[in-house]
């Protein structure tokens, strides 16, 4: 299947992370590889890019891209980005292991590609067994989710990860459906959605199963606990002045990073009733985007996907 993918601000992400030849780069989700290209012909043969993400069908894709282009110094690895600290172990000599890459990105969610593999579950407009893993390294299915999970589970990460108000009538809906019989499909699950909310709800800007949708994708992959892994384990890697450029979807994913760049640039996270520092904790970014960076109208009106996108860079002290 050909691997469609537009990334998102392209141009504000090689701006920031200022890649230069010899340097080592890590793009932790490689998805349709356009950050992992542009950043690879910058650091040339001399330098590295070692592009993960948990997908197959992206590393297929990347492999194909990269001998094409005739590229020598991207690394491929299917791997989950929480385990960045093991991922480098594995690629990189011991001497090259800490404080040794210019720059780490993460574009996070899924890929336009992921999204329109009818195979995969991921959209409520195919029909298709619910699966939303992001690869076969989730251990986690939607299927299971839907039909194992206590109902208040299912109300809670409807209503948190998808900011859906009407996440009990959702929840309630399905645990009623499988009482019946199992939920096995994405286009049933879309249906049990739309009766359950009310009419004019069905008018709105948004199909009515898309926020539920969202919230299954993030639980299936567990994409916010990998994410607050994942952060400091970048920073480790950084070499000073190094960058990490982050871009988000979602505000719950925005917060952990904006919360996460804020603790690491302060010098003590005592209480201010505190008198004196007993944390000892002393910062080790300093923050470059002090306002998130959005992509352009041209941006949006040519991939109206990247209308959520927030990009927040940090550097490493
Ligand atoms: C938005 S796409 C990245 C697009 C990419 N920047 C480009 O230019 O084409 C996100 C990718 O991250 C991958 N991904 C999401 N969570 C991951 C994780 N925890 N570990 C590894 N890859 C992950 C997804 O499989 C998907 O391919």
């Amino acid at each position: 299947m050909e691997y469609k993918h537009t990334p998102v601000m392209l141009k504000e992400v090689i701006e920031y992370l200022r890649p230069r030849t010899g340097q080592f780069f890590i793009d932790c989700t490689l998805g349709g590889a356009g950050y992992t290209i542009e950043i690879a012909k910058r650091v040339g043969e001399t330098g590295r890019v070692l592009a993960i993400d948990l997908d197959e069908m992206a590393i297929a894709n990347a492999r194909h891209l990269i001998s094409r282009l005739k590229l020598t110094n991207i690394i491929l690895a299917n791997e989950n980005f929480k385990n960045l600290s093991k991922i480098i172990k594995t690629y990189f000599k011991e001497e090259n292991q800490k404080d040794w890459f210019s720059g780490i990105v993460f574009d996070l969610g899924l890929s336009s590609a992921q999204l329109e593999d009818r195979s995969r579950g991921f959209s409520f407009q195919l029909a298709a067994p619910l699966d939303m893993a992001f690869g076969p390294l989730t251990r986690r299915r939607t299927e299971e989710i839907i039909n194992n999970w206590p109902e208040a589970d299912l109300e809670k990460i409807i209503r948190e990860y998808g900011e859906e108000r009407f996440a009990k009538n959702i929840a309630r809906a399905i645990g009623e459906r499988r009482k019946k019989t199992k939920i096995e499909t994405t286009d049933e699950l879309a249906e049990i959605i739309e009766a359950a909310v009310p009419k004019k709800y069905l008018n709105g800007k948004i199909h009515p199963a898309t926020r539920t949708f969202q919230a299954l994708r993030i639980a299936t992959n567990d994409e916010l606990n990998s994410l607050r892994e994942a952060l400091p384990a970048a920073v480790n890697l950084l070499a000073s002045k190094g960058r990490l450029a982050i871009v988000s979807f979602h505000s719950l994913e925005d917060r952990i990073v904006k919360n996460f760049f804020k603790e690491e640039a302060r010098d003590c996270l005592c209480p201010p009733s505190f008198p004196i520092c007993q944390c000892g904790h002393k910062a080790s970014l300093k923050i470059i985007t002090k306002k998130v960076v959005r992509p352009g109208e041209e941006e949006i009106k040519n991939n109206p996907r990247s209308r959520s996108a927030k990009l927040r860079v940090t550097e490493k002290l």
